[in-house]
């Protein structure tokens, strides 16, 4: 099956091997083995946050919603497990927990041109609401969202109970569907500024706040069945494990973990639950519009100036045997920025992004989606309103992919079904040394590479050099194909060096994936390995695949705005 592809792909294209498209020359020395600065890497790297008022429409109510299960169980099928899925952000603020409501009843403001798709102001849901989680691919891990706004301790832990109860009915638990974590409040560090508090309210108050809050919700936690107290009598292989707490949730760097550990969090009864370490990060905002240029944004500067801001705060959580994670994530702020976020260029940023996280100890990203929202990987339901300025869309759109599923599909690939789940074993004595617990798994370490705007890593099964990955971030723009520019490359050649840095030495042949698009500002018609996964109405791929196969002493070629993923054993 495998060859026959390779050799269609071969007579295919006779001249791709060709040198012709390269402006520059590169040398990057990859390490056979992982190195001591090597990261873990999970296979649920990638996943995903949902914007809570929304949440039936990504389900289905009745049913299942095809498009978005479809689409998970893709991204599944290259990592072995589906990605987790949060529910939750600004909406878990407004959310209330009625026994009236059998689903949800949200309250929406009118949508406008910045703003085509905004987040209800209230919504009502009920029991039901919770239980749409079986609708999801089983093996999914879910975190859920209570409302810490509010300040109604009753309410956070009627959600709390609604949640935990949902996951105990005989329709979820054969669903394979199972709940990690529970998170009491969205960005608490914006509550001085968006109302949901006193302008005075400070780091002191939100930790007592949280406290009292979060304490009627651990004693909901404590006296379930999926409790850590009963986890055990559940039996080692059981899916549903104990519900533990993810804290912190900061929009930036308002409140830190740091701050709230010193004032006790972690001491508190709730705080005795917590697992997860949470924080958020857009890399600019559009909430009230504005022009965002795509060729600064695609910059690897920038993705690293971006995520290095965290490095303190990782070492923090890892230092209290927390796991880290992004639980919030995504280009611009808002539900994204037209021209950057719905664009081709956007899903190699996603790339860079994800993979340099992974590389500096973040265990995992959740992109953020909602309806309508222009940073979607997914639309999950028809749309009869332009994402782009609201204008109508007669016939509406009909479900589907945007261009930042083709990172998700590379990253998929790129960390395969070898890798473990997070979180992993983590005491801060393995931060920098392989423990022996995550040392058979995959690691990933960025690369050297000598460009501006060129990036790579290297991905290791048990300790051993499997794939690389090169993301040239540089914006080829259609005005530029416009005008008559030739589109620059780079023309990477691989060395190599054994971890103890004496030099190494790699024949044989490399299998070589394209993410390929025509141009940075495009808002489709990209391919990965050479297919398509837009013109299918279940986010399955058209077309041929394509590898190609090359003498690893060739080297790659690399466009301007393209990523390629390697694989050395195949
Ligand atoms: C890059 O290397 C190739 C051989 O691999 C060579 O033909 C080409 O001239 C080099 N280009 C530059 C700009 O050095
Ligand atoms: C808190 O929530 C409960 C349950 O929804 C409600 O009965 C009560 O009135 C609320 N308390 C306040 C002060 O709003
Ligand atoms: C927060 O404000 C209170 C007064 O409202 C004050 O006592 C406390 O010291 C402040 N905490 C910090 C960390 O500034
Ligand atoms: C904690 O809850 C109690 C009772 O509901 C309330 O009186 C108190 O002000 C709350 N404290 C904080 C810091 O919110
Ligand atoms: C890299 O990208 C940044 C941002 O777009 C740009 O300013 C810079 O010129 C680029 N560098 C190269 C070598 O193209
Ligand atoms: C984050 O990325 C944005 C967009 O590329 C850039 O303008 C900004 O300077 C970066 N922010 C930080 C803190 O590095
Ligand atoms: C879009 O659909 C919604 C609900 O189905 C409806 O309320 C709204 O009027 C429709 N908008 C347009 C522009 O057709
Ligand atoms: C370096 O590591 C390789 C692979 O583990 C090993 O075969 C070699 O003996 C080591 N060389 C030195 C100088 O330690
Ligand atoms: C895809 O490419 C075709 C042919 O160049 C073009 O007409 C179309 O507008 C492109 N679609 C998108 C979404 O960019």
């Amino acid at each position: 099956m495998l060859l026959s592809l390779l050799l269609i792909a071969l007579s295919l294209q006779p001249g791709c091997f060709a040198q012709a498209s390269s402006s520059s020359n590169v040398t990057v020395t990859l390490p056979t083995i992982a190195p001591p600065t090597s990261q873990p890497l999970s296979n649920t790297l990638l996943s995903f946050s949902i914007e809570q008022d929304r949440w039936p429409d990504w389900s289905g109510i009745d049913s299942r919603n095809e498009f978005t299960y479809n689409a998970l169980t893709r991204l599944a099928g290259l990592t072995g497990r589906p990605p987790k899925i949060r529910v939750g952000a600004n909406s878990e603020d407004h959310t209330v927990w009625d026994p009236t409501v059998t689903v949800n009843e949200d309250e929406f403001p009118p949508p406008n041109t910045v703003t085509p798709y905004p987040e209800a102001t209230h919504i009502a849901v009920g029991n039901e609401y919770y239980e749409l989680s079986k609708w999801l691919p089983s093996g999914t891990h879910m975190t859920w969202g209570v409302n810490l706004g509010l300040d109604n301790a009753t309410n956070a832990a009627n959600m709390a109970r609604a949640i935990l109860n949902a996951f105990s009915t005989a329709a979820v638990r054969a669903s394979g569907v199972v709940l990690d974590l529970i998170e009491i409040g969205n960005e608490p560090d914006l509550y001085s500024n968006n109302g949901l508090r006193s302008k005075s309210y400070n780091v002191s108050d939100y930790v007592a706040d949280w406290i009292n809050i979060s304490t009627p919700v651990a004693q909901a936690i404590e006296s379930h069945p999926l409790s850590r107290r009963t986890a055990s009598k559940r039996g080692s292989n059981a899916v549903q494990g104990a519900v533990n707490i993810q804290a912190c949730s900061f929009a930036g760097q308002g409140f830190t973990p740091t701050e709230v550990f010193d004032l006790g969090l972690l001491d508190s009864t709730p705080g005795e639950l917590v697992s997860v370490v949470s924080q958020h990060r857009y890399s600019g905002a559009f909430c009230s519009g504005g022009d965002f240029p795509l060729v600064s944004f695609m910059s690897k500067a920038s993705v690293r100036s971006n995520l290095t801001l965290w490095e303190l705060d990782v070492a923090t959580a890892v230092n209290n045997g927390l796991a880290y994670i992004l639980g919030e994530t995504g280009s611009i702020a808002c539900h994204g920025a037209p021209g950057v976020s719905n664009t081709a260029g956007a899903a190699l940023w996603v790339v860079d992004y994800t993979l340099f996280a992974a590389s500096i100890g973040i265990g995992e990203l959740h992109f953020h989606e909602g309806v309508g929202f222009k940073y979607n990987f997914i639309q999950p339901v028809a749309l009869n309103r332009s994402t782009i300025d609201g204008s109508p869309l007669d016939p509406p759109s009909p479900p589907h992919i945007m261009p930042s599923f083709y990172g998700a599909l590379l990253i998929g690939s790129a960390v395969s079904s070898n890798s473990l789940s997070f979180p992993w074993p983590v005491s801060h004595a393995t931060l920098n040394t392989p423990s022996s617990s995550t040392w058979g798994m995959a690691r990933i370490v960025e690369l050297d590479v000598p460009a501006d705007n060129v990036s790579g890593y290297a991905v290791f099964d048990a300790g051993v050099l499997q794939r690389a990955i090169f993301i040239n971030l540089d914006a080829w723009l259609s005005s530029m194909e416009a005008a008559g520019d030739t589109r620059p490359g780079v023309h990477i050649d691989l060395g190599f060096a054994a971890a103890n840095g004496t030099a190494g030495f790699r024949g044989g042949k490399v299998q070589v994936r394209r993410l390929a698009i025509d141009h940075a500002d495009d808002l489709g018609n990209l391919t990965w390995a050479g297919q398509s996964y837009e013109d299918s109405s279940d986010a399955s791929p058209t077309g041929q695949e394509v590898v190609e196969v090359v003498e690893v002493g060739d080297g790659v070629d690399l466009q301007a705005s393209e990523a390629v993923l390697l694989s050395f054993d195949f």
